[in-house]
C-alpha cells in the first residue's frame, strides 16, 4: 500500500513542527507558568524539554521510520520475543486511546479559539449581542464550536499526508511567529509589562523543590512535543529516509519549545498588562482566577488597548490560533486512523469520519461534565499517560532494539552518524537517563 510521504524537507520540518506547535504552547505553557511559580516553571520547562523530551523524541521518530508504520505495528518489530510484542502492541494501544482523550478536551479549547475570532467581526457589524454569546462560557457554544473544529479536521484528514497536512503546515507556522513577534514588541511599551517580564524571567529555583511543579513540567513538555502517544512516531514513519533525522528532530524541538517560551513572553506580561487595566488575573490570595480560560480574558484586553486597530489583531490572533491548533488536532487524528487504516484496511475516508464523530461524542461528554471532567482528564493524560507510555517507548528503542539496528537507520541520510555527537549520548540517554529520571520524578511526587 501507498502510505504517503512529505514531499521536501522544509515540508516535513513545518509538517512535524506544525504538529508540534499548537494550544500545547500558546495556552497550555503559559497557564502552567502562571500557576506553576513563573520563572522557575519556565526553567524546570526548558531543562526537561532538551535533556528528558528531545531524546524520547528522538526514539519516536527514529522506530516510526524504521517501521513504516503505526505504534501498534511498529513497536512490536523491535523484537522477537513474543512477550515483549505483546507488550510493545498494549503500549501503542495504550497510546492510541491517550490520542483521542487528548484530542477530545483539545478540540473544546480550539473552539474556543474560533469563537474569539468570530467575535470581533461581529462586533465590528454591530451584533454586540452575538459576539457576546461568542466570548461567554456556554454549553451551546461549546457544543457547536466544538463540532465545527472537529468537522475541519476530520475534512484535512481525509485528504492524506501530503495534500492535507503538509499543505497547510507550510503556510500557516510562520504567519503565526510573525504575528506573536509583532504583540510582544507592542505589548512591552504598555504599563505593567515589565513586572510581568521580572516574573517570567527571573527564577525563584527554591521552587524547583516542589515535585507537582517537576511533574507539571515534565508533563508539559512531552504534551508540547506530541510524545508517548505514538504521535510523532506517525510522523517519523512518513518522513524520506535521506534525511538527516538527528538534525530534523532537534530543529523540531527547538521551534516547539523556542515558541513557547515566546509565548508565555506575550501572556505573562500581558497578565500584568491587563490588571494595570483593571482585569481581575489574581483572587486575594495571589491565587491564578479562571486558569483554563486565562489566556481568553487577558489577550482580549490587551488587544482592547490597541483601539480599532485591535479589532483586527485579535481577529488575526484568534484565527491563527484556531489554525495552530488545526495543525496539532490533525496529527492526533491521523493517529487512530492510520491505525484503522492499516489494520482494519478501511478507506481513509470512512475511517476519519468514523473516528472523528466517536471523538467528537468524547468531547460532548466532557462539555456536559465540564467542571468534574475537564481538568481531571487533561492532568491524567497530559502529566501521566505521556510521560509513562514514553517511558516505554524509550525503554523499547533502548533496550528491546538491536543496537545496530537504530545506528543503521539513523545512518540513512546521515552517513557519518556513529561517530557523531548524537550516537554518543543518546544510547545511554534512552536506556538510563530518561528512564530513571521520569520514573525518579513520579516516585517523588507520588
Ligand atoms: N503538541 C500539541 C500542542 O502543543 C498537542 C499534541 C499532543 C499533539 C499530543 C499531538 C499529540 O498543542
Amino acid at each position: 500500500m501507498n502510505r504517503g510521504q512529505f514531499s521536501s524537507k522544509f515540508g516535513f520540518i513545518m509538517a512535524a513542527t506544525g504538529a508540534a506547535v499548537g494550544l500545547g504552547n500558546i495556552w497550555g505553557f503559559p497557564t502552567q507558568v502562571a500557576s506553576n511559580g513563573g520563572a522557575a516553571f519556565v526553567f524546570a520547562y526548558l531543562v526537561l524539554a532538551f535533556f528528558l523530551a528531545y531524546p524520547a523524541l528522538m526514539a519516536e521518530l527514529i522506530v516510526g521510520r524504521y517501521a513504516r508504520a503505526n505504534a501498534v505495528k511498529a513497536l512490536p518489530m523491535l523484537t522477537d520475543s513474543p512477550a515483549l510484542k505483546l507488550g510493545g502492541k498494549l503500549v501503542g494501544i495504550a497510546g492510541l486511546i491517550t490520542v483521542a482523550v487528548i484530542l477530545s478536551f483539545y478540540a473544546i479549547v480550539a473552539g474556543w479559539m474560533f469563537a474569539y475570532a468570530l467575535a470581533p467581526l461581529l462586533k465590528l457589524v454591530g451584533l454586540e449581542q452575538y459576539a457576546h454569546w461568542l466570548t461567554d462560557f456556554g454549553v451551546v457554544r461549546n457544543l457547536i464550536f466544538t463540532s465545527l473544529f472537529m468537522i475541519a479536521t476530520i475534512l484535512i484528514i481525509c485528504g492524506g499526508v501530503s495534500a492535507g497536512i503538509e499543505r497547510w503546515s507550510k503556510r500557516l507556522m510562520p504567519t503565526l511567529v510573525l504575528i506573536l513577534l509583532l504583540l510582544i514588541g507592542y505589548m512591552l511599551t504598555l504599563p505593567g509589562a515589565m513586572e510581568g517580564l521580572k516574573v517570567y524571567l527571573v527564577p525563584d529555583f527554591s521552587l524547583l523543590l516542589d515535585s507537582s511543579l517537576l511533574v507539571s513540567a515534565l508533563g508539559q513538555a512531552f504534551f508540547s512535543l506530541s510524545l508517548g502517544v505514538g504521535c510523532m512516531l506517525i510522523y517519523g514513519s512518513y518522513m524520506s529516509s535521506d534525511e538527516n533525522i538527528v538534525r530534523v528532530g532537534a530543529w523540531v524541538t527547538l521551534i516547539d519549545v523556542g515558541l513557547a517560551f515566546v509565548a508565555g513572553l506575550l501572556i505573562i506580561p500581558a497578565m500584568y498588562v491587563a490588571q494595570h487595566y483593571g482585569v481581575e488575573i489574581f483572587d486575594k490570595s495571589g491565587v491564578l482566577l479562571k486558569e483554563d480560560t486565562l489566556i481568553f480574558t487577558v489577550l482580549p484586553s490587551l488587544f482592547e488597548q490597541m483601539g480599532e486597530i485591535g479589532v483586527f489583531v485579535g481577529m488575526a490572533f484568534f484565527l491563527l490560533m484556531s489554525l495552530a491548533a488545526l495543525t496539532s488536532s490533525i496529527s492526533l487524528l491521523e493517529v487512530p486512523v492510520s491505525y484503522v487504516i492499516e489494520s482494519e484496511k478501511l478507506d481513509r475516508n470512512k475511517a476519519s469520519w468514523l473516528i472523528g464523530s466517536a471523538i467528537t461524542g468524547l468531547s460532548f461528554i466532557l462539555i456536559f461534565n465540564f467542571d468534574q471532567l475537564f481538568g481531571l482528564v487533561i492532568a491524567i493524560t497530559t502529566r501521566y499517560s505521556q510521560p509513562l507510555l514514553g517511558l516505554f517507548f524509550c525503554l523499547y528503542a533502548g533496550w528491546v532494539w538491536q543496537r545496530n539496528k537504530a545506528l543503521s537507520e539513523i545512518k540513512k541520510g546521515n552517513e557519518h552518524a556513529e561517530y557523531g555527537i548524537f550516537w554518543k549520548i543518546w544510547p545511554v540517554y534512552v536506556r538510563f537517563v530518561c528512564p530513571v529520571f521520569i520514573l525518579a520524578m513520579f516516585f517523588h511526587a507520588l
